[in-house]
């Protein structure tokens, strides 16, 4: 077997070689209706968008069963039920309807539940994405049954364990059969954990897939131009980590620098729902955040920082697709202002996908708001002198390799030729 990092032009593809199957892998087995049944998890918002284009690829093989399980982590319509109706996903078979809770009850509920459903409907492979609680509670549940687990957006690390979705991501991993990346620094961390390179698949980044297409989707209304922003530079922000928006001072303080850029240009402000609460729970308090402003619809002034309720998947990209910056905690952001060449300032210490600052528009600032603000200031001075320059020398963005629109195609071709070359399933001998 090719080692990891061969790499084909031919297919565009850097894969572990054509896949063989280990002891885990080959569980995989023919059904009676010689279909292999592959049981896809979405439970938090940024799950949808990776899911939605494999769900889609999936659907076109006859010998592939798709079944989707929503875990229910995520349940407002912004934060859920609007990403399934723009990525034209159909309502998932089965709804776990976990809710909220404390991280230990979010995990247990959606682990008790998924439990439960893979007793009376067992998959053939259970299949993970990305880093929430829903991603490694099904994970577990499904390696404790014996069944096969293949985990999207698999190798990311920020080294970071005071953040769960670390947490999530190494245990994830480790329980995981099929490993599928998004960039080189996956391949290396897991190689350097151990894991055999039998299991690792770099296939790129199917979050891609779904901006590709969203890109595609002709639009004639949309909130930016609601808000007045078809000319106007503007930034916008997202918020949601807990270590930045669950105590009160810090997130005060934050909000106060953003105040300050928001005396250039506007600030568009789609909150999280943790985020919103947090806010109006500060505002309640002598000292809370005063310079935020809640948009109430209509046109934007020339200033201000805004918060509104959590944007559709369409409206966000299209938002960010035309920002001077975004000013963000979130991990898939950071991709998605890449492959689209916006400046992006990732207000963390770290970042769990190095490739979008070594390779993408990506600043990883830190979260101290005084250098928030003297990055966002020069941020905005650059796209103003760029503004100046001649369209044609503004270089296109440079996108790290295989973010190009076809990750979910190469991950089915990998789960068929396992399958196909499982000895169990054929009878034919795989030399290994
Ligand atoms: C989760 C993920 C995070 C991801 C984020 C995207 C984990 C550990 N974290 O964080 O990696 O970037 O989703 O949004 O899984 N809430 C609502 N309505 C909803 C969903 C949540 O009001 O539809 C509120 C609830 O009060 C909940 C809080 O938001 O307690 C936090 O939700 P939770 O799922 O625990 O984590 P997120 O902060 O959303």
């Amino acid at each position: 077997m090719a080692s990891l990092g061969t790499f084909n032009p031919a297919q565009n593809v850097r894969l572990s070689g054509t896949p063989s199957l280990n002891a885990h892998q080959s569980m995989i087995r023919l059904k009676a209706n010689n279909r292999l049944k592959i049981m896809s998890i979405v439970g938090a918002r940024p799950n949808m968008m990776k899911v939605a284009p494999l769900l889609a690829e999936l659907r076109r093989h006859d010998e592939l069963e798709p079944v989707l399980v929503h875990t229910g982590q995520h349940y407002d319509y912004s934060m859920s039920q609007v990403f399934f109706d723009q990525l034209g996903v159909p309502p998932p078979d089965y709804n776990l309807d976990a809710g909220s809770g404390p991280h230990y009850a979010q995990t247990a509920e959606i682990m008790r539940k998924f439990g439960d459903l893979v007793q009376h409907d067992r998959p053939d492979l259970v299949l993970v994405a990305g880093d929430v609680n829903s991603t490694i509670a099904c994970a577990l549940v499904a390696a404790k049954e014996r069944i096969p687990v293949a985990h999207v957006e698999a190798g990311l690390r920020s080294f970071d364990r005071s953040m769960p979705e670390e947490i999530n991501r190494v245990l994830t991993d480790a329980l995981s059969d099929f490993l599928f990346t998004t960039e080189e620094s996956a391949n290396r961390n897991l190689a350097n954990e151990g894991v055999a390179p039998d299991k690792v698949f770099f296939v790129g980044n199917l979050m891609i897939d779904s901006l590709v297409r969203a890109l595609k989707i002709a639009r004639p209304s949309s909130l930016r131009l609601e808000l007045g922003l078809r000319a106007k530079p503007y930034a916008v922000l997202t918020l949601h980590r807990p270590s930045n928006v669950d105590h009160g001072d810090e997130l005060k303080r934050t909000l106060e620098a953003i105040a300050e850029i928001a005396e250039r240009l506007p600030v568009v402000f789609p909150a999280h729902p943790r985020t919103a609460r947090n806010i109006e729970a500060a505002a309640g308090e002598a000292a809370g955040p005063s310079a935020i402003r809640v948009w109430k619809g209509g046109l934007l002034p020339e200033r201000g920082l805004w918060m509104m309720p959590p944007a559709s998947y369409l409206d966000f990209l299209d938002l960010i697709g035309h920002a001077v910056m975004v000013i963000t905690d979130s991990g898939g952001v950071q991709e998605e202002t890449t492959f689209l060449g916006i400046p992006c300032l990732t207000y963390r210490e770290n970042t769990e996908r190095p490739v979008t600052v070594s390779m993408g528009t990506n600043r990883v600032v830190g979260c101290d708001p005084q250098h928030l603000l003297l990055s966002a200031l020069e941020t905005i001075e650059n796209a103003q002198h760029n503004q100046d320059r001649s369209a044609l020398i503004r270089p296109a963005p440079t996108r790290p390799p295989l973010w190009d629109g076809r990750t979910a195609p190469r991950i089915v071709r990998v789960l068929k030729e396992a399958y196909q070359r499982d000895p169990a399933c054929t009878g034919e001998h795989v030399p290994r």
